[in-house]
């Protein structure tokens, strides 16, 4: 066959009845994403492809909403009835032309990888179809694959299969090319007449075969890549291979990961070298990790990018920010979208920082909330202080220059801008602006009171 014309056709219309699930079964999540997008995803990288559909039915609306929104060059083409996956393919047939080759893949078998799609596209020369099998020593569950003379002449469903085909190890996973004539010839030709009275593709391979077609099998390396995923225990199988595949990634590219098995990866992560992860540690969408970074357990990274040396303490949460060269966050740190933490700064216990930036060397050290704030360099913020960043309505911005000293438990109240080299008493509730290079401090004097006795408790 030919594949210089290659259409990628992915069923995901099933209901997933063993999920029991309220969404479509290609909608359950997998290191944080729908199962399908990993498929889209290992699509992207394949140059050959001419176009991609993907096959909805159950759960309709949002399967489109989500692959539309996220994979916009993907055709969505709708089955009406599940009546089987010759039945799924057949609704693709208007957008698969007469000539050239499809390629079929399970929506619900998402360890497939890019370098073993292409060895199926290698071995398309001179057929008419070529499956991926895979040995299993437990094949329960998965079509068989049945050779004669040691070529492939048919798939047996197991529900359809006998004792002795329930024997066979080697089972289709699903994934299959084929060229279009073949298809479209003898996809008609497949009939309901099995014991889930449904419209198996698999069939068409008896049929080529009786037409004197040819039909071969690339067994899969990796078994991995054959899990079906159908119910939540395969779900989470398939999650741990997932995870294992992206810690080796990782660890290749110079990570120390402490307790590998305790590390979640969700999303994208690039690294530097000489990284050092300690356990449970969860990193999710868009991660960039300098060389040198140290991030310790407990925390959770999030679209943040962190820069080299930096030492991210336990139980810190970073997301949707910026960490310059340097610095070290937390333990028990919250740094909230939008912030930019500078060079050398520190952010300490219990300290939240939303859309702020922070200059470079400053600190935060215990205790604060800065939020909707602009910090210069070498700022030093005592312990208790809060940005009062909303009056109830709306936000409001405080901005603080260079090297100014925030006393204790100080309120800023926004909007309020603190000059450079300033310095604010503690316990101070500032609603004014100060000016640059001046100590200033709101304090009620203090008052004694003599001859004054605490009350006492009857006895
Ligand atoms: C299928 C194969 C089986 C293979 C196994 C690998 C058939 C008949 N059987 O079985 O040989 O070993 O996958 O995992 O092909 N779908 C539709 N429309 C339908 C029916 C299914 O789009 O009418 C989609 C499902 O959403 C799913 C995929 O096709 O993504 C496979 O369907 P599923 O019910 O999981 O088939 P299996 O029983 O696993
Ligand atoms: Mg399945």
């Amino acid at each position: 066959m030919q594949i210089n014309d290659l259409t990628v056709v992915i069923l995901a219309a099933g209901k997933g009845t063993r999920m029991r699930s309220k969404s479509a079964k290609v909608l359950q999540s997998l290191g944080a994403k729908p199962i399908i997008f990993h498929l889209l995803d290992t699509l992207k990288n394949i140059p050959e492809i001419s176009r991609s559909a993907v096959i909805y039915g159950f759960g309709g609306d949002e399967v489109k909403a989500k692959i539309s929104a996220n994979f916009p060059d993907t055709l969505l083409i709708e089955q009406k009835e599940q009546l089987g996956t010759a039945n799924a393919v057949a609704s693709a047939l208007k957008i698969i032309p007469d000539n050239g080759a499809t390629l079929v893949l399970l929506g619900d078998t998402l360890l497939l990888q890019k370098h073993t799609i292409e060895e199926i596209l290698q071995a398309a020369e001179k057929q008419d179809l070529v499956l991926l099998s895979a040995i299993l020593d437990n094949p329960k569950g998965y079509g068989r694959i049945i050779r004669e003379n040691n070529s492939v002449t048919r798939i047996v469903e197991e529900k359809d299969a006998n004792s002795e085909e329930k024997l066979v190890k080697e089972i289709n996973t699903g994934v299959m090319l084929i060229d279009n004539q073949a298809l479209k010839k003898n996809i008609v030709k497949i009939n309901n007449a099995n014991a889930q009275q449904e419209y198996y593709l698999t069939d068409i391979i008896s049929l080529i075969k009786k037409n004197g077609g040819n039909v071969t099998a690339v067994v899969a390396q990796n078994t991995d890549e054959a899990l079906g995923i159908n119910d939540r225990i395969q779900l989470a199988q398939a999650e741990k291979i997932y995870q294992n595949r992206k810690r080796e990634e990782l660890m290749r590219q110079g990570v120390t990961l402490i307790s590998p098995e305790q590390t979640y990866i969700a999303g994208e992560i690039t690294v530097g070298v000489d990284v050092i992860i300690e356990p449970n540690c969860t990193f999710k969408g868009k991660v960039t990790l300098g060389d040198g970074v140290f991030i310790s357990c407990g925390s959770i990274i999030e679209n943040a990018e962190i820069g080299e040396n930096s030492k991210i303490e336990p139980m810190s949460i970073i997301e949707n920010a910026v960490i310059g060269k340097n610095c070290q966050i937390g333990p028990f740190a919250r740094i909230r979208p939008q912030s930019t933490i500078s060079d050398q700064a520190k952010i300490g216990n219990f300290v939240e920082v939303k859309a702020s930036v922070i200059g470079n060397a400053s600190k935060v050290n215990h205790l604060s909330y800065i939020g909707d704030s602009t910090i210069g360099a070498d700022v030093n913020i005592g312990a208790g202080t809060i940005t009062c960043n909303y009056d109830g309505a709306n936000k409001h911005r405080t901005t603080i220059g260079d090297r100014v000293f925030i006393g204790s438990n100080s309120a800023l109240v926004a909007p309020v801008a603190i000059g450079d080299g300033a310095t604010i008493g503690a316990g101070s509730v500032i609603t004014k602006n100060v000016s640059a290079e001046i100590l200033a401090f709101t304090r009620p004097p203090l008052k004694e009171v003599k001859d004054w006795e605490r009350p006492k408790k009857n006895k």
